[in-house]
């Protein structure tokens, strides 16, 4: 099969595309033919190795995709050569073919379509899990969102908003924060805006979602006393270390989650992925059209993430 892989950790030069074995399933797997697949930062953490990686040489990376089921083991009963299926926690997925258990498989509906599935399986599962298991934010209270067009971001905010949730944020360019606006922000600051000060004197904030990351200091310095900030992310570096005690001192709280810790079981993946397709197929979520790369392009697909991007970037077979 052709995959997109590498041999050593590094910058996108490493990324090969090339012939492979195809993975054959045990009786308790299924085959899996992608017919398009996420990238995220976490290919980007890997790729560089600085990220927990499971053992394969070589590696291949990508854990979302969609496509249509291939071949059954004896022993697999649930699932039927030919149904549609996507998956968020899938490893060595940016390849033609991957085998799982189905446990970790979720049936995809007629109304969502392979590229959507794969645009929004990680970021959409994770917003889902920030917004109903960590924010639990009640209907009228406000909370702010950084990297508001981001992948997380454009969904995470029109799902809070949908929520009837009130949601100011940030933005890197005027052109993003319209789509913010357009997609249901009440307000939404320029990086380059004095926004710190500014969100201070305005309504206060109960939960700042951020996933940049060195913005944490300033997460802290935005919420009110009592409320907490959601941490799930370094897109742009590492936080600084933080004080617990003037964090005390101020009664306000981190609390922080990774998507593979909710997504523990097959029905909750079920559960889960039932309630983020119900805002799309209600029309409560619009994204940007994602940006595809065939698979064979890989590289430039990684290199657009790193650079000036915005929404979901997906590659293509
Ligand atoms: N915890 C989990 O389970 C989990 C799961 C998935 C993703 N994540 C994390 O969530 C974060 C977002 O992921 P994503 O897939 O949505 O990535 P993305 O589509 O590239 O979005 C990241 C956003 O962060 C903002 N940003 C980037 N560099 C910045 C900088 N220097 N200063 C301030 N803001 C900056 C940008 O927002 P604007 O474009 O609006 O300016 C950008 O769109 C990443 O940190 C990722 O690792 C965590």
């Amino acid at each position: 099969m052709q995959a997109l892989y590498f041999e050593q950790f590094g910058g996108v030069e490493q990324l090969k595309y090339g012939e492979l074995p195809q993975p054959q399933p045990h009786d308790d797997q299924v085959l899996i033919r992608i017919k398009a697949c996420g990238l995220n930062f976490a290919d980007i953490y890997r790729l560089r190795g600085n990220y927990h990686i499971a053992p394969h040489t070589p590696y291949i990376n990508g854990y979302e995709g969609a496509g249509v089921i291939a071949a059954v083991g004896t022993a697999v009963t649930e699932y039927q050569v030919g149904q549609r299926v996507f998956f968020a926690d899938v490893p060595l997925a940016q390849a033609e073919y991957v085998v799982t258990q189905p446990e970790k498989l979720i049936p995809l509906p007629d109304t969502i379509s392979f590229k959507l599935a794969a645009s929004i399986a990680l970021q959409g599962l994770t917003a889902d899990f920030l917004a109903h298991d960590l924010g639990c934010d009640q209907p009228g209270t406000t909370v702010f969102v950084h990297g508001l067009t981001g992948g997380v971001g454009q969904i995470l905010a029109q799902m809070l908003t949908a929520d009837g949730i009130n949601v100011v944020g940030v933005t890197g360019s005027e052109t993003k924060r319209q789509l913010a606006l357009k997609q249901g922000a009440q307000q939404v600051f320029l990086r380059t805006d004095d926004w710190i000060k500014q969100v201070q004197v305005g309504t206060p904030i109960m939960t700042v979602y951020d996933g940049v990351g060195a913005t944490l200091a300033d997460s802290l310095a935005i919420v009110q006393p009592r409320g907490k900030v959601v941490f799930f992310g370094m897109a742009a570096g590492d936080p600084a270390p933080l004080d617990p005690v003037k964090m005390l001192n101020s009664s306000k709280s981190l609390l922080t989650g990774d998507l593979w810790d909710y997504l523990d079981s097959g029905q909750a993946r079920l559960k889960r992925s039932q309630r983020l397709f119900s805002y799309f197929q209600a029309g409560k979520i619009q994204l940007t059209a994602a940006q595809q790369f065939s698979l064979a392009d890989g590289r430039a697909a990684y290199q657009a993430l790193l650079n000036e991007h915005t929404g979901k970037i997906i590659l293509t077979l």
